[in-house]
């Protein structure tokens, strides 16, 4: 029985600042829950009891005020990865807490709306050394690509220039203890990194089995801006309408809105699907389709869609649509009646703005 995970979470997400100097992107909040959370109750869901979170020395502590030690019924233990010195070493330092047990390897950073119970009861049932999740992309120079004969994948190679199919690795993998003999006869790849794509292959030209579960359903590796509106997009397609929060008359809801506790919305327009969190204040705006409102914000005079405000910012008197954005914690872009008609931009470093 597989009971244990881990979950992949250490990194830099260089590709997500200035979001992630503040916030690592495994936290970052879609349809305004932590982007870890799904991937969480769907390890939970799929039977497993007990996840090593592997985090780097300067994200440990957020990881363990954010998710604590018991989410979804889950024991949670964090593991700290000095370096993020590739998927393979990640492994090798949690080697105390897997003991000898088979174990789920989930990267953090993978957004899998699947259900894992099948992928999981398949490789119990099984006597294979690993069971990698697959899928077909366009782009498998970008990922780790698997050659298949039967259920059975005869050849894994990482980020291939010539790709020998289009099967990318899926950022879940089973495995039995053995993957540890792989790990410990492998080197660093050409990016200088322990790849668990190498350790894989060592098995397969051993002679051990390894399992390929192709998906054709939705999933996302979220490490770009847009991949992350992308992720918000899919989760509020499955937004239920809630209305705790207080509309006026003069106010149109249309669509899957959620609104949270003691926010409050004036002489607006909310086209679904949209979440609002608590305390917030939303007046003469419109909120479009796929927008994420976090808690304590203020819209007001405004028109945005398609966006992600996360908790504490302010957006006023703009009288361009803010589309395909995503505003950090407590960001203020507002407009000004001072002369002379200037932009004045206090803005953290990598920051964008396009006009
Ligand atoms: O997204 C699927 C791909 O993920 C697979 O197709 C590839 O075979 C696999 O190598 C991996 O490639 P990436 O280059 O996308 O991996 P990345 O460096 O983004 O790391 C994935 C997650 O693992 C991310 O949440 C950070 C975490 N991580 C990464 C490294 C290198 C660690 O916890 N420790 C590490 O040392």
């Amino acid at each position: 029985m597989v009971k244990k995970a881990i979950v992949l979470c250490a990194g830099k997400g260089t590709r997500l600042r200035p979001l992630t100097f503040t916030t690592a992107k495994h936290l970052i909040p879609i349809a305004n829950r932590p982007i870890l959370f799904y991937s969480l109750e769907n390890i939970a869901r799929a039977g497993i009891e007990e996840v090593g979170i592997v985090v780097s020395p300067y994200n440990a502590e957020e990881f363990r005020k954010v998710v604590g030690d018991n989410p979804f019924g889950l024991k949670i233990t964090y593991i700290v990865q000095e370096e993020p010195k590739g998927l393979a070493h990640a492994v090798w330092v949690s080697r105390d807490f897997l003991g000898d047990e088979d174990f789920m390897m989930y990267l953090g950073d993978n957004l899998i709306l699947e259900d894992l119970r099948k992928f999981v009861e398949d490789f119990e049932r099984s006597d294979y050394a690993a069971s990698i999740l697959l899928s077909p992309v366009k782009d498998p120079t970008r990922f780790g690509v698997a050659v298949m004969e039967g259920d059975r994948v005869v050849k894994v190679v990482e980020k291939p220039k010539v790709p020998p199919s289009n099967l990318a690795i899926v950022g879940l993998y089973l495995f039995r203890n053995r993957i540890f003999e792989g790990i410990e006869n492998i080197k660093p790849s050409w990016r200088g990194e322990l790849e668990i794509t190498d350790a894989i292959e060592y098995l397969i030209e051993k002679g051990e089995k390894v399992k390929g579960y192709i998906i054709y359903g939705w999933w996302k590796d979220t490490g770009k801006p847009d991949d992350l509106l992308e992720a918000n997009r899919k989760i509020l397609m499955g937004t239920n309408e809630e209305i705790l929060g207080e509309v006026d008359d003069k106010t149109t809801i249309q669509g899957a809105v959620m609104i949270g506790k003691n926010s409050r919305v004036v002489n607006s327009l909310i086209r679904g699907p949209v979440v609002i969190g608590e305390n917030c204040l939303i007046k003469d705006t419109y909120v479009g389709p796929y927008t994420s409102i976090g808690n304590n914000v203020i819209l007001e005079s405004c028109e945005i869609e398609n966006s992600i405000v996360m908790d504490s910012c302010s957006i006023v008197g703009i009288e361009k649509r803010i589309d395909s954005s995503i505003l950090g914690k407590g960001v203020s872009v507002r407009s000004s009646a001072r002369r002379p008609a200037t932009l004045s931009l206090i803005l953290g470093d990598m920051s964008r703005v396009e006009f």
